[in-house]
């Protein structure tokens, strides 16, 4: 039988902690494709096209979303509000030869439908997950909960892999009581370009952590 797919999934612990760049980051530096399965808003550059551009990925190494819907909201309500029904049996990791990141929809509780969480539909891949956390006044908290839902499911989690300006406590904090590794801290990359943002993984991670 074919081995499956080398693949990884990139949660985060909220919307807007920095999934997408993190992802942009990782899909470089593993030379990986990547693949937002779920989209929720096409206003301004989608996930897929900010992570084209910055890892430098052609189109090929983007997979095509399985749902681009319009409204900005969950995707269980943008759904219905567009007349849409996610099926997670049409969320399957798609087939291929090259290693993939796959980055979800916001946060691990996010509802696909009335009735399935993402982290469900995670679950159900039996996939690894790396956890994407912000550094600021809240964190520990978000990233406990969040690994709480991933162990009570037997989610494989690599470790949690830090976005901003350093807060050490948080992020001791957070390896020590999450039991997880704690896998580096993107800083806040300024201007954001592809170059910039690949030598901050490069000094901030350790490439063999994801593979
Ligand atoms: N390391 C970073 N350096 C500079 N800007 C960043 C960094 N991380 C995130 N940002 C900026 O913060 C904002 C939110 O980041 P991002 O889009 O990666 O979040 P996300 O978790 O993918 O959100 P969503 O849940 O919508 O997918 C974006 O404007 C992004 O450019
Ligand atoms: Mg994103």
């Amino acid at each position: 039988m074919k081995p499956a797919r080398h693949a990884m999934v990139v949660a985060g612990t909220d919307t807007g902690v920095g999934k997408t760049v993190f992802a942009a980051a990782l899909v470089r530096a593993l030379g990986a494709d990547y693949w937002k399965p779920i989209q929720a808003g096409l206003e301004g550059p989608t996930d897929s096209e900010h992570v084209a551009e910055l890892a430098a990925a052609d189109g090929d190494r983007v997979v095509p979303e399985r749902y681009r819907l319009t409204t900005p909201v969950s995707p269980h309500l943008a759904a219905e509000v567009e007349g849409i029904e996610i099926g997670v049996e049409a969320l399957q990791l798609p087939a291929g030869d090259n290693s993939l990141v796959v980055e979800l929809a916001g946060g691990l509780m996010v509802p696909l439908t009335r009735s399935v969480l993402q982290v469900d539909l995670v679950a159900s891949w039996r996939v690894p997950v790396v956890l994407v956390a912000r550094t600021t006044l809240g964190t520990i908290n978000h990233a406990l909960l969040s690994l709480e839902a991933m162990r009570a499911r037997g989610i494989e989690v690599l470790g949690v892999a830090f976005v901003g300006d350093e807060n050490g406590d948080s992020e001791i904090t957070i390896a020590e009581l999450g039991k997880v590794k704690r896998l580096g801290r993107l800083p806040f990359v300024d201007p954001l370009t592809g170059d910039a943002l690949a030598a901050e993984f490069e000094s901030n991670f350790v490439i063999e952590d994801f593979k």
